[in-house]
């Protein structure tokens, strides 16, 4: 097959294939920020996307998307589980994110993710050109730098986390945690979303490794492996196009129609997932109404909560959790025909979702940690009548840069009912000018500007590669 100066390995393809009820095979978007970011990247730079097709047994033979090569990685049903499923998402996951549900460490399950990820580098050492940019994407891929390093010294390798870095005392606990610095360590550059995690990085390769470091560099083997923050970004152009489209603006009216006319719409939109924090904001929404401080019919709760690792213990008790939490609120406080919270379990497409964050006033974005939160950032984008008002999390990524939102401690209930009703109350011309000031950070600081800085400073050329 024809190689490629410039490679993506992540997890996830931007396409998952999916069998339908009647046996079809269907190609549908993937979820998740991560394919969110990475997409149109890849379509301005072209190149090769390594990653699973989703379901497990044999891969589909390599394809083209919009200029993208696609290179589907094959997972049989035992490697899902122990994998992704496992090391991945049960023990990495929430060891990462402040151990926010207790990490479960398996020996078996570690095992297939370092076979897994054996496999993800051989097909980027099959794929890559001579001095490729070969650049790996988060947490369930950390020990392809080093592997891939070991086959082919040639490539450049960069490695950016998608999701927060944990400070040396949790990452720790972690029983292969030395095995996971090195393989981070074979990259030149590591990116993090935040500048304290890449120095939670750096710290740590001196803690466990006794490496010396300057700045931000650490000195493994003779080499220099940089750590940097790049904070990433939505497309924002694009985003501001499709709120814009009639289309979508027509959608938005009909959904605050159908949500009867309310005077205030609260809107939360996330993967069904512990660490977004989504119990915290029901019951903040519960304690205003028994208060009397927001009334049902006036005020509306909507909360997307898309399907997420299903199999996955954690996520199976957080769905009991939310929606007994729903099925309460309803129960205590709705109306014949008026609920107080509509919850959809289900995925939206990018344009409907555009709809939804045009409709609602507040948007309500609440984790207990998150590396960056793009739907923060898209809800701004789509606010060009620059109304609405967002209430965010001091431990989204995106809190260090959206800084006019209504911030909140997410730990803290009272504070974060205060934050809600400040942004329910805060007059027009106050949120105009907060919404502004976002969206003119939001038009310099895009997906487009964090690959440019992420690439330039790993050394890779800035123009998409002339090949093809
Ligand atoms: N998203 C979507 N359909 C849904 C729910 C979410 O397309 O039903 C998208 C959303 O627009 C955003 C991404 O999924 O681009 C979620 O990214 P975020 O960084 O907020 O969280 P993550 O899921 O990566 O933790
Ligand atoms: C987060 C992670 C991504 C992941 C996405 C969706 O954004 O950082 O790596 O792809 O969630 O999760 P999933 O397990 O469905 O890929």
């Amino acid at each position: 097959a024809e190689r490629s100066s410039f490679v993506v390995v992540a997890n996830r393809l931007p396409v998952d294939e999916v069998t339908t009820t009647d046996g079809e095979r269907q190609w549908r978007p993937s979820p998740g920020g991560l394919v969110t970011a990475l997409h149109p990247v890849l379509v301005q730079r072209r190149g090769t996307w390594i990653g699973w097709a989703g379901g497990d047994g044999e891969a589909p033979e390599p394809f083209e998307l919009e200029g993208i090569k696609i290179h589907p990685v094959p997972l049989s049903a035992d490697e899902l589980e122990r994998y992704y499923e496992g090391q991945s998402n049960a023990t990495i996951w929430p060891l990462y994110h402040d151990a926010v549900e207790t990490p479960v460490y398996k020996r078996r399950w570690r095992e297939a993710y370092r076979l897994v990820n054996q496999r993800f580098a051989q097909a980027a050492a099959d794929v890559a050109a001579e001095g490729a940019t070969v650049w790996v994407q988060d947490y369930q891929l950390q020990l392809v730098p080093a592997m891939l390093r070991d086959m082919r010294p040639d490539l450049r390798i960069g490695f950016f986390l998608h999701i927060p870095f944990p400070p040396i005392e949790l990452f720790m606990q972690m029983p292969f945690r030395a095995e996971v610095l090195r393989g981070l360590l074979g990259a030149d550059l590591v990116g993090f979303q935040q500048r304290l995690a890449a120095q939670n990085f750096v710290r740590l390769a001196r803690h466990l490794l006794g490496l010396r470091y300057e700045g931000q560099s650490i000195q493994v083997d003779g080499r220099k492996v940089k750590a940097g923050a790049f904070p990433i970004s939505i497309d924002t152009r694009d985003m501001e196009r499709m709120a814009a489209d009639p289309a979508v603006q027509a959608r938005a009216k009909q959904i605050r129609a159908e949500l009867g006319d309310p005077e205030t719409i609260i809107l939360g939109v996330d993967r069904l997932d512990y660490t977004k924090g989504i119990e915290l904001r029901l019951k903040a929404f519960r304690e205003l109404l028994a208060d009397g401080k927001l009334t049902v019919g006036d005020t509306v709760m909507v909360q997307v909560a898309t399907p997420s690792r299903e199999r996955v213990e954690h996520y199976q008790t957080l769905r009991v959790r939310v929606e007994r939490e729903v099925g309460r609120i309803n129960g205590e406080f709705g109306k014949v025909g008026v609920p107080a919270v509509h919850y959809l379990h289900q995925s939206y497409s990018r344009q409907e979702l555009a709809a939804m964050y045009v409709a609602a006033d507040i948007m309500m974005v609440t984790p207990l940690r998150d590396g960056m939160n793009l739907v923060a950032k898209e809800y701004v984008a789509c606010r060009a009548d620059a109304g609405g008002a967002l209430v965010l999390s001091e431990f989204a990524g995106a809190a260090t840069e959206l800084r006019q939102a209504f911030l909140c401690n997410p730990h803290d209930p009272d504070g974060v009912k205060e934050a809600l009703l400040r942004a329910v109350g805060a007059e027009p011309g106050e949120q105009k000018r907060r919404m502004r000031l976002m969206q003119r950070h939001l038009r310099t600081h895009d997906v487009a500007s964090w690959a440019r800085s992420f690439l330039t400073e790993l050394g890779a050329t800035d123009d998409p590669p002339a090949e093809h």
